[in-house]
């Protein structure tokens, strides 16, 4: 489809992303815009946060918050939205409780239960229920006029059974881990139901102006080697295989995938075949050893521990340097980024930096 939005001018993350060559590794962070940075609280006010990801005029304010504050150290935005947005689109009450996190007040208890009966069964119009999140995409688009790339994303369909049948964070996932192993068959169902809105939701937001999407399985690391296999990675091939096909469907163009499995360190091979053209590492893996296992397949995001910008800097130097080693002096398929979430109470200037420093330590590359 023919878009509207000003040319990019700084495309050096897309270009990581597909594998070509750039001058320095292109940088963003996972939960860039949030609540380390005292604009974003400013900007938030008394909105709920559901609320915030509910207007566009917010969204794409918070959005843009960080792109503003590291300008010319920070090679992307991410549509500030949530992963829960699509249990939301299920029909699924969730809430955004302070200092608690998520809650759903009716979680899926079982298989036998009315609601689960409803949920795979309904056909939800994903294009009317979260529509709000296309216009903020379309929104910020136009607001970047062009200065950086805009992620799009979604939840794993894993990481999203976990929240619709625990009902919000755990430490046990005794609900999570019930379902998959006392209810296999219907777990598979609910997870491929998800999948496919996962498909739409990501094509819509690429329709709307996003221009490389990231999938989020969070919680993919409680599961085993064999049990990700069997209910993790499926769902995450199924995204990577329908999400193209969905675009060209639409007459869009087909964006690079980045897939982020925290804690599946041991899935590394499997998931650089798995169709993505980015993973995403967090911050166990050793980052050598993880250029060595993809051998070019894919472009590497990561994967700093974001405990180091609690730190001295003394320490984010010597983190970075060592990331940036691991990662060839910057010369590898890389993009850069924390191994998770940048997290509340971290002072923004230790994350301009981070970014410093790694501008600092990795060489330049030639633009080919
Ligand atoms: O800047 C960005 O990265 C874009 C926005 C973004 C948010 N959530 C905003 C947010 C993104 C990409 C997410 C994804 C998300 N949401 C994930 C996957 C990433 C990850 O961290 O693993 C998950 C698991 C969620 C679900 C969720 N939403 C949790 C667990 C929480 C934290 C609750 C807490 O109190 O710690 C949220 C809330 C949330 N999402 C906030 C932000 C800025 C904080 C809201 C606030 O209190 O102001």
């Amino acid at each position: 489809m023919e878009k509207k939005f000003a040319p990019l001018k700084n495309d050096r993350l897309l270009r990581a992303a597909r594998g070509e060559k750039v001058d320095r590794p292109p940088m963003w962070v996972m939960r860039q815009a949030g609540r380390y940075l005292p604009e974003y609280h400013e900007a938030k006010g008394k909105h709920d946060f559901f609320e915030c990801c509910r207007s566009p005029e917010i969204a794409s304010t918070l959005t843009l918050q960080p792109i503003d504050r590291y300008e010319g150290l920070i090679d992307a935005a991410i549509i500030f939205s949530d992963i829960l947005v699509i249990p939301q689109a299920m029909g699924m009450d969730v809430k955004m409780v302070d200092g608690v996190g998520p809650k759903f007040p009716d979680p899926l208890r079982s298989p036998s239960d009315k609601q689960y009966q409803e949920i795979v069964k309904k056909q939800v119009d994903v294009a009317k229920e979260l529509d709000y999140v296309y216009k903020g995409i379309t929104m910020t688009r136009n607001k970047l006029a062009g200065r950086v790339p805009l992620y799009g994303f979604c939840g794993a369909p894993w990481t999203l059974l976990c929240y619709m049948v625990e009902g919000g964070g755990t430490k046990l996932f005794k609900e999570a881990k019930t379902w998959v192993y006392k209810y296999s068959v219907e777990s598979k169902v609910l997870l491929r139901k998800i999948s496919e809105i996962c498909v739409e939701h990501l094509a819509l937001q690429v329709a709307a102006g996003a221009q490389i999407i990231q999938v989020f399985d969070s919680w993919a690391g409680e599961l085993s080697p064999s049990s990700f296999k069997e209910f993790a990675l499926p769902s995450l091939k199924y995204i990577s295989e329908n999400l193209p096909k969905r675009l060209r469907e639409m007459g869009e163009d087909v964006v690079p995938m980045v897939v982020f499995a925290k804690g599946a360190w041991y899935a590394l091979d499997e998931l650089c075949d798995s169709g993505y053209d980015v993973v995403g590492l967090d911050w166990l893996h050793d980052p050598a050893e993880a250029v060595r296992i993809a051998r070019g397949r894919v472009t590497l995001q990561g994967n700093a521990d974001p405990g180091v910008l609690y730190g001295e800097h003394a320490a984010i130097t010597s983190v970075v340097e060592n990331m940036v080693r691991g990662f060839g002096g910057g010369q590898e398929r890389w993009i850069v980024n924390l191994g998770h979430g940048i997290t509340p109470g971290v002072n923004p200037d230790n994350l301009k930096f981070f970014f410093e420093e790694v501008h600092r330590c990795s060489g330049a590359k030639k633009a080919e």
